[in-house]
């Protein structure tokens, strides 16, 4: 077993989006490219002699190849102990949970989320810390730097390691645990709800649930917490089976992708509660029947609710959303006299502000939600929150969602997204955009006038990072807004995303089609951005 030091050259395409480094599989497969991103992030790290790390994936085509490059690179580093999810599975969520656990020093995650998967799919690396959450900005920039001076790594000649048993054993000097990837996780879900509760509302003869793991990595979680520990029965459960392609879909609940589930959640016998999760599980969908819950309501409703769950019974230190998610958050935060934090687009802002016991539940309008329970938005804690909260309330989960728009006010909120825009184009829209800030800071259209139209940026209020350029916002006077960014995620081309907001308080006009309460908004936007004639679209790729 020797010690390898390998000469390199430097890739100037390894800095980290919105959540990790993601590239078509192609690209992770030429030589070097994995390794000298795990190499830059090493040395980011200021080595790994005497750390301890964790490692798995969502189960994506890759997924293994990459993991054994890792064992060896982390043997050559010096590392101390490598805590490996058996099958070299870990979703988001659960490597979290495992690294705050047992204490180690941060983690990869082998995940290109809800981005398709297969040969000719996507495949991505992220690095958490200590905390358990996505590495802040800081560490991203830095590995960043490190992998554009980058000219060897460290590895040592190991074969495959056996990755299906789960055991202890040493890598060289390295000592490897293989560990069962859903227990722990599971384990901590009994914590934070009243699994006796939910038991007993999967038995009821009116109730039915169904979940979808979309072929992704939820699929053993799902079987472990909703047949085994809960009871539920098999045919609750769809695609539960992890294939690295995903069976061929979009591993991305929303009602585009989740076909399956939404076929049978808009049918005339649809079951009281649908779920569904998204490639790495961190990602959820809610549906009632015949009802879609938007992940902006999902979040205000958990917050104002939480009292009632076991795990969230004292309170709620406080709240947080990113900057384009609704403010249906921040009427359920004033109303329980907490702060509310507006951050930007991706998980790793609400680390900071998770660490200081400044917020208790988070989310983003991208189909995520989490609590201070790990680091990462967690697709399954959601689906278990809406669960504990039926089996307590006893209603449905329109009711929940309307008799909550009746106290607080509805946000009417879509977003659209045009993807695989030519870059070029994106950039031309956005910056002409931002060269008409002062113009359009006071300009009446029809009833809506902009009172602010700015770029959002972020002060971070526990280390004074600053971070800008996090969107376009125009905001106007009945506080409706029109949000534009250029995604962090996509792999090809830019992805435009425009997030469409309006308050409605009266509650004779809560009820109407979400497209066409926000058509004024949408047609405006059509107007002001040229979207048609810079982008040559005339519709969204994805409307959610
Ligand atoms: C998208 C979502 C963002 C989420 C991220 C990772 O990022 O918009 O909310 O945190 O995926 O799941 P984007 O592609 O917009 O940069
Ligand atoms: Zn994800």
């Amino acid at each position: 077993m020797e010690n390898k030091t390998i000469s390199t050259q430097a890739f100037s395409d390894q800095r980290p989006g919105t959540s990790g480094l993601r590239k078509k599989v192609s690209v992770f497969q030429q030589p070097h490219y994995l390794e000298n991103f795990v190499q830059a992030t090493f040395d980011a790290l200021g080595g790994v002699k005497e750390k301890q790390l964790a490692v798995g994936g969502d189960g994506r085509f890759y997924n293994r190849e990459a993991l054994q490059t890792i064992v060896r690179m982390a043997a050559g580093n010096g590392l101390k102990k490598l805590v490996i999810g058996r099958g070299g599975i870990l979703s988001t969520p659960a490597a979290s949970c495992v690294i705050r656990k047992y204490g180690l020093d941060g983690g990869f995650i082998l995940s290109a989320s809800h981005n398709p998967g297969g040969p000719h799919g996507d495949f991505g690396i992220k690095f958490n810390t200590a905390n358990g959450g996505p590495a802040p900005e800081k560490i991203t920039e830095a590995i960043y730097q490190k992998s554009l001076a980058l000219g060897r790594y460290l590895t040592i000649e190991n074969p495959d390691i056996d990755l299906d048993a789960q055991k202890h054993f040493m890598v060289g000097a390295m000592m490897v645990e293989i560990i069962d990837p859903v227990n722990d996780y599971a384990d901590l879900m009994m914590e934070l709800f009243d699994f006796p509760a939910i038991a007993k509302l999967l038995q009821e003869k009116d109730f039915a649930f169904i979940f979808d793991a979309m072929h992704a990595v939820t699929g053993p979680y799902a079987e472990e917490i909703f047949c085994r520990r809960l009871g539920a029965a098999k045919e609750s459960l769809l695609n539960c089976a992890v294939k690295p392609d995903f069976g061929g879909g979009h591993p991305d609940p929303n009602l585009k992708h989740a076909k399956d589930l939404v076929r049978i959640m808009f049918s005339a016998k649809a079951p009281t509660l649908g779920a569904a999760s998204d490639g790495d599980g961190d990602r959820n969908m809610i549906l009632g029947d015949n009802f879609f819950v938007t992940p902006s309501d999902s979040v205000a409703i958990i917050a104002a609710n939480a009292h009632l769950i076991k795990g969230y019974r004292n309170g709620l230190k406080g709240v947080a959303r990113s900057m384009p998610t609704s403010c249906a958050l921040d009427a359920v935060a004033k109303e329980l006299d907490i702060e509310c934090y507006e951050t930007p687009t991706g998980w790793k802002f609400f680390g900071n502000l998770l660490d200081a016991g400044k917020l208790t539940i988070c989310g983003e309008e991208s189909f995520g939600t989490s609590s201070d329970h790990v680091r990462e938005k967690d697709g399954l804690w959601t689906v278990l929150f809406w669960l504990n909260l039926l089996a307590v309330k006893k209603i449905s989960v329109k009711e929940i969602v309307e008799t909550h728009w009746q106290h607080f006010g509805r946000n009417y909120y879509t977003r659209h997204d045009y993807e695989e825009v030519e870059s070029g184009a994106a950039n031309k829209l956005v910056n002409s955009l931002r060269e008409r800030f002062e113009t359009l800071c006071g300009a009446q259209f029809g009833l809506l006038e902009i009172t602010q139209a700015d770029d959002f940026s972020y002060l971070d209020p526990i280390d004074n990072s600053l971070s800008e350029h996090q969107g376009i916002r125009l905001i106007f006077k009945d506080k409706s807004r029109i949000i534009l960014r250029l995604s962090g995620t996509g792999t090809s081309g830019a992805t435009l995303r425009l997030y469409f907001e309006k308050v409605e308080k009266n509650p004779a006009a809560m009820n109407l089609e979400t497209q066409a309460a926000l058509a004024e908004l949408i047609s405006l936007a059509d107007e002001l951005f040229a979207i048609k004639k810079i982008t040559g679209r005339s519709q969204p790729t994805v409307i959610t």
